[in-house]
C-alpha cells in the first residue's frame, strides 16, 4: 500500500515535470503558418520601400506618396517583434531564414525593429515638409536599417 501510494506518487510528478516538455513539442505545420505571416508582412515592408524609392526616382516625385508609404513601414516594424514567438526559428520540418540569434539577443532585435520605425518616421516627417533633398536623404536609412537587422538575424541566401 505505501509502496504504491509512493510508485503513483512519482507517476503524478513525472507528468507534472513532463507536461510542459510535451506541450512545447513544436507542430512544423502551426510553427510554418507564423513564419509565412511574418514573411507576408515583410513583403508588405519590401513593396512600401520599393514604391518609395520609385516615387523618389520620378522627376517630379509626389512627397505625399512617398509619406504614405513610409508610414505604412512605420507601422509595421512597430508590429515586428510580436512576429516572432519563441520556438517560431528555423526547425525540422520549417522554412525560415528567422536565425536563432533573435531569441538570443531579443534586446537587440527588439532596437532594430525600432531603428526601422525610426528611420521610417523621420521619412513620412521630412516628406511632410516638402524638402526633396532631405527626403532622399532620409530614405536612405531606410535601407540602412533594414539591412542593419538582416545581417545579423536573418540566414542569407
Ligand atoms: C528587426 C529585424 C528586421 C528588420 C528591421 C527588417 N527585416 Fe526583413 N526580415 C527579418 C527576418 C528575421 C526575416 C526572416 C523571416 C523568416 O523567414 O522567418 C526577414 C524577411 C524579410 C523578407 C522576406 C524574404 C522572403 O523570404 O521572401 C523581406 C521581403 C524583407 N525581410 C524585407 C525587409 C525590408 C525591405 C526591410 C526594411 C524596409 C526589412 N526587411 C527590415 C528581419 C528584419
Amino acid at each position: 500500500m505505501h509502496k504504491s501510494v509512493i510508485v503513483v506518487g512519482s507517476l503524478v510528478l513525472g507528468a507534472v515535470a513532463l507536461g510542459p516538455l510535451l506541450a512545447a513539442a513544436p507542430d512544423p505545420a502551426a510553427v510554418q503558418k507564423i513564419v509565412d505571416a511574418r514573411v507576408a508582412k515583410y513583403k508588405q515592408i519590401g513593396k512600401a520601400n520599393k514604391a518609395i524609392k520609385d516615387e523618389l526616382g520620378q522627376a517630379q516625385p509626389k512627397l505625399a506618396d512617398v509619406q504614405a508609404n513610409a508610414r505604412v513601414i512605420e507601422a509595421l516594424a512597430k508590429q515586428i517583434p510580436s512576429w516572432f514567438p519563441r520556438g517560431t526559428g528555423q526547425q525540422p520540418g520549417v522554412n525560415s531564414e528567422a536565425r536563432p540569434i533573435i531569441w538570443e539577443q531579443v534586446p537587440t532585435f527588439r532596437q532594430r525593429a525600432a531603428g526601422l520605425a525610426g528611420a521610417a518616421h523621420q521619412v513620412g516627417a521630412v516628406a511632410g515638409t516638402g524638402n526633396l533633398d532631405a527626403t532622399k536623404a532620409a530614405a536612405a536609412n531606410i535601407g540602412l536599417a533594414c539591412k542593419a537587422c538582416h545581417d545579423t538575424f536573418r540566414e542569407k541566401k
